[in-house]
């Protein structure tokens, strides 16, 4: 399986989040290809989302999801393409409802990047993606929450873009635990976007932290020195 993952791309890591300054912690671990926003991270931040989101591209070299607030797509339209102008990096998010397809039609046309968010089912994703979504973001912990399985919907929509070569992105969302991540991984989504905590668990096992104390206990009772 992991052979099939390395044949067909690499897998990239977002972190997601609008807060810069945990972005910048973030950015050290080597493990931000990208980030995600969404309204109630941004409302966390209590500034305007595209102040936000100009300090974030300053921060980050990959795709910035910045999440439209209008429910029509004519609304959407006209915040997208200010949020677009912010700069090249910026990807449209927008929610997978009817007026979030017609406002996706748009931005393809366009050539605008997009990532339709709430994505809960294997047709969502389809329809997204026919429609020209750059990434699609199925939930996987809010299906988990409500006893479904959130890695059963990555798994049918892997299947459904291989079928037809679809060029949209899956992006594992609302990852919860590195459990998540690795599992994503194993079905091929392209993308896994975590919260900082999330990201920091990745490096840690409890047979690495008793093993350096380990074999720094044994130089120092043998006093080396590098
Ligand atoms: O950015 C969208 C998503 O990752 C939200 O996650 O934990 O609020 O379900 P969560």
């Amino acid at each position: 399986m992991i052979y099939t993952i390395c044949m067909m791309g690499k897998v990239d890591f977002f972190i997601d989040s609008a807060d810069p300054q945990e972005i910048k912690k973030a950015l050290s671990l080597g493990l931000v290809d990208g980030v995600t926003t969404n309204p109630s991270l941004m409302a966390k931040e209590g500034r305007k989302p595209s102040e936000v989101i100009r300090e974030i591209a300053d921060l980050v070299q990959g795709p910035i999801s910045a999440e439209v607030l209008a429910t029509d797509a004519k609304g959407m339209i006209e915040e997208g393409k200010k949020l677009a102008r912010i700069h090249d990096n910026v990807t449209i998010k927008l929610p997978m409802t009817e007026e979030g397809i017609v406002a996706l039609g748009w931005f393809s046309q366009n050539n605008i990047k997009t990532n339709l968010t709430l994505v809960f089912s294997p047709l969502q994703a389809l329809v997204a993606a026919k429609n020209g979504a750059s990434f699609v973001s199925p939930f996987i912990g809010r299906l988990d929450d409500i006893g479904h399985s959130g890695m059963q919907l990555i798994r049918e929509i892997k299947t459904i873009f291989d079928n037809y070569r679809m060029e949209t992105k899956i992006l594992a969302a609302s990852v919860r635990h590195p459990e998540h991540v690795r599992e994503a991984a194993l079905a091929g989504a392209h993308v896994a976007t975590c919260p900082y905590d999330v990201l920091k668990k990745i490096f840690a096992h409890p047979l690495t932290d008793k093993g350096l104390k380990a074999f720094l206990s044994d130089a120092k009772k043998a006093g080396l020195s590098v």
